[in-house]
């Protein structure tokens, strides 16, 4: 069991910064999972936690020990790949013991902890086939099998199972969270996937071109974003954003003036300013039947009827646009007007520097 840290950790590449100054901390027996648009940094990071890039500049620790200049094999960390590359003529077993015989371990101690490993993944019928001969669930359960023997103190997964079709990720992703229960390990897993991160996480890291933009459960990065960056990443379909003018700041209470000559009072902490604005509302915030604390008039541009739920595109009186999410039975078709209604509570207020300034909580 280990926890890692890392303080002022940096990539370049050549000229190119990639890693731009990281602090963070992941707990012993932690889930952390590392978010961020393409490029942004979560692969190199990752292999740098586990030895195979170097670190520029910086420091890596691992169970306390500094393991910045520390070779991979000796950091007692295991990586599991996307692509997930088994040795097509060996069997599942050979597989995941390959490491082990390759670092000279006995043949009895190989074949308990392949014993073991298949046992956890449910391997066991399948362990004296080829692995042109399984699915590709089972070919990545094989790819976590080969870390899982080597008894790592920390697990690192890169979107390992991207490759999978969406019945597969789903089942492969409680597999994920089962085993993260059994072993107690700590592990970093990366994915772009928002279900995976906000269900197996005890804590979302969200990086953005190199920097980490917030820490937090995935509760907090959600209810509580810092900033505009992470409040649009987190959620999906993403938070909508308007443009707007805050007109009167009085006793903490903000008048935000919002499309259509509507004037919503958002309960401030007074550090918000008149002036403009971002608003944020999330499209399963607003509500399609017109109830809240202000309606606004909208025009429907596009309606996906979903079963459990619809989701509409609509066009506000001066043309901006919102997307909302509505009860599965709602019926409305495109060019149809649907008044919105807005609870306060709901939304969140961005300043010029992209910083959240009210941050709406619909459980107070
Ligand atoms: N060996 C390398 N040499 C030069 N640049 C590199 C190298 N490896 C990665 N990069 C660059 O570093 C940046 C971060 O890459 P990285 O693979 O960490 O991104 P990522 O967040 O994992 O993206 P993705 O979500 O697409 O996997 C990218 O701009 C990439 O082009
Ligand atoms: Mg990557």
């Amino acid at each position: 069991m280990a926890d890692v840290r890392l303080r002022d950790v940096k990539k370049q590449f050549g000229a190119l910064s990639v890693i731009k100054g990281v602090d963070l901390d992941v707990e012993d027996g932690e889930f952390c999972v590392f978010v961020g648009p393409s490029g942004c940094g979560k692969s190199t990071l990752l292999r740098m936690i586990a030895g195979l890039e170097d670190i520029t500049s910086g420091a890596l620790a691992i169970g306390g020990q500094d393991m910045t200049k520390v070779g991979p094999s000796e950091r007692g960390v295991a990586m599991v790949f996307q692509s997930y590359a088994l040795y097509p003529h060996m069997t599942v077993a050979e597989n995941i013991g390959f490491g082990l015989r390759m670092t000279g371990h006995s043949k009895e101690m190989i074949s308990e902890r392949t014993a073991v490993a298949a046992k956890m993944l449910q391997l066991e019928p399948l362990l004296a086939r080829k692995p042109g001969q399984l699915s590709g669930g089972q070919r990545q359960r094989v790819a976590i099998g080969r870390a899982i023997v080597r008894n790592p103190e920390v697990f690192l997964f890169d979107e390992p199972l991207s490759n999978l079709d969406a019945a597969l990720r789903v089942q492969m992703r409680g597999e994920l969270s089962k085993l993260h229960q059994d072993l107690k390990s700590t592990m970093i897993y990366v994915t772009h996937d928002q279900v995976e991160a906000m269900t197996m996480a005890d804590k979302i890291v969200v990086l953005s071109a190199g920097k980490i933009e917030q820490v937090g459960s995935p509760l907090e990065l959600y209810h509580r974003p810092n900033n505009l960056f992470v409040a649009g990443f987190i959620g999906s379909p993403k938070m909508n954003f308007l443009k707007v003018q805050v007109t009167a700041a009085e006793g903490g209470n903000l008048s935000v003036a919002l499309p259509g000559g509507v004037s919503l009072t958002m309960a401030g902490d007074g550090k918000a300013a008149v002036g403009e604005m971002t608003f944020g509302i999330r499209p399963e915030h607003i509500d399609a039947t017109g109830k809240g604390d202000v309606v606004l008039e909208s025009t429907v541009n596009l309606a996906e009827y979903l079963g459990s739920e619809t989701l509409f595109f609509v066009t506000l009186a001066d043309g901006s646009e919102l997307s909302l999410k509505a009860d599965g039975l709602a019926r409305e078709k495109p060019g149809d007007r649907l008044k919105i209604g807005i609870n306060a509570k709901a939304c969140h207020l961005f300043n010029k520097d992209g910083m959240a300034v009210i941050n709406g909580d619909l459980t107070r």
